[in-house]
């Protein structure tokens, strides 16, 4: 399978960064059969559509917002719409990143309701799990990743296509990356864990905590290790070009 390199971009760049960001493009052609996917934050979203539809050599290049909400309209002040990320030409959401289930008390609940509603407007939903330092120290990993994904996926159809990101929450943003046995160890248990449940073994399986040009190379030999979500280092185009290059 095409490897899939995504970059979330949290709660940086304003729309005239995203178009700066953007038009760094003009002259380079990723040289890759990966997918590549932004997740910019949802008001840079029409500047990245539009910055992704001027450029020929982005154009399969994809994106989609940080977190959407289970309801397309509504009195919800303040939440994502997925039908306006549609509309936009989007055609991802990320759920359940560890910053959104720590500093915005996502439940695995939610996380499995958006998913759902994601897929139901056609949009691939990208899953984050991942242990806590204390959940690894205490010899828990298995069984946090299990519950999660339990959960997680309990409201979609065994045959949904969508995408699983590992980040263990101990290594995103810390410089601490997870080593190639402990990467191995959580993949291979996420892809049997989706064998064992009915779900395609096609699904993708994404690293991310700290990944850089530098780590990249050996953590995309791991097996079933399928692309990488990228916080930091996909920030400046040269860094996520690095990474990209892996392959
Ligand atoms: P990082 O973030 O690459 O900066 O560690 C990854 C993420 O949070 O998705």
């Amino acid at each position: 399978m095409n490897p899939i390199f995504a970059a979330n971009w949290k709660l940086h760049k304003t729309p005239k960064e995203t178009r700066s960001f953007f038009s760094q493009f003009n002259d380079v052609k990723p040289e890759t059969k990966a997918r590549i996917v932004f997740f910019p934050t949802a008001i840079c979203a029409e500047a990245t559509s539009e910055s992704l539809s001027r450029l020929p050599q982005l154009k399969s290049v994809e994106w989609g917002v940080q977190n959407g909400f289970t309801e397309a309209k509504g009195a919800f002040t303040g939440e994502n719409s997925m039908q306006v990320v549609k509309e936009l030409g989007g055609k991802w959401v990320l759920i359940g990143h560890s910053e959104r289930r720590s500093l915005f008390a996502e439940t695995d609940e939610q996380v499995a309701k958006k998913a759902a509603f994601a897929l139901t407007l056609g949009l691939t939903p990208m899953i984050c799990i991942g242990e806590t330092l204390a959940e690894r120290e205490a010899g828990q990993t298995f069984q946090t990743l299990e519950k999660q994904l339990e959960k997680g996926l309990s409201q979609i159809a065994k045959s949904a296509v969508f995408v699983l990101a590992y980040e263990p929450v101990w290594a995103i943003g810390t410089g601490r990356v997870a080593t190639s046995e402990q990467v191995q160890e959580a993949h291979r248990f996420i892809f049997e864990f989706l064998k064992k449940h009915n779900f395609s073994t096609e699904t993708p399986i994404l690293y991310g905590g700290s990944v850089k040009p530098e780590n990249a190379k050996e953590l995309i030999q791991v097996p079933h290790v399928n692309g990488f979500l990228v916080g930091g280092a996909s920030l400046e185009p040269a860094t996520f070009l690095g990474i990209i290059s892996s392959t």
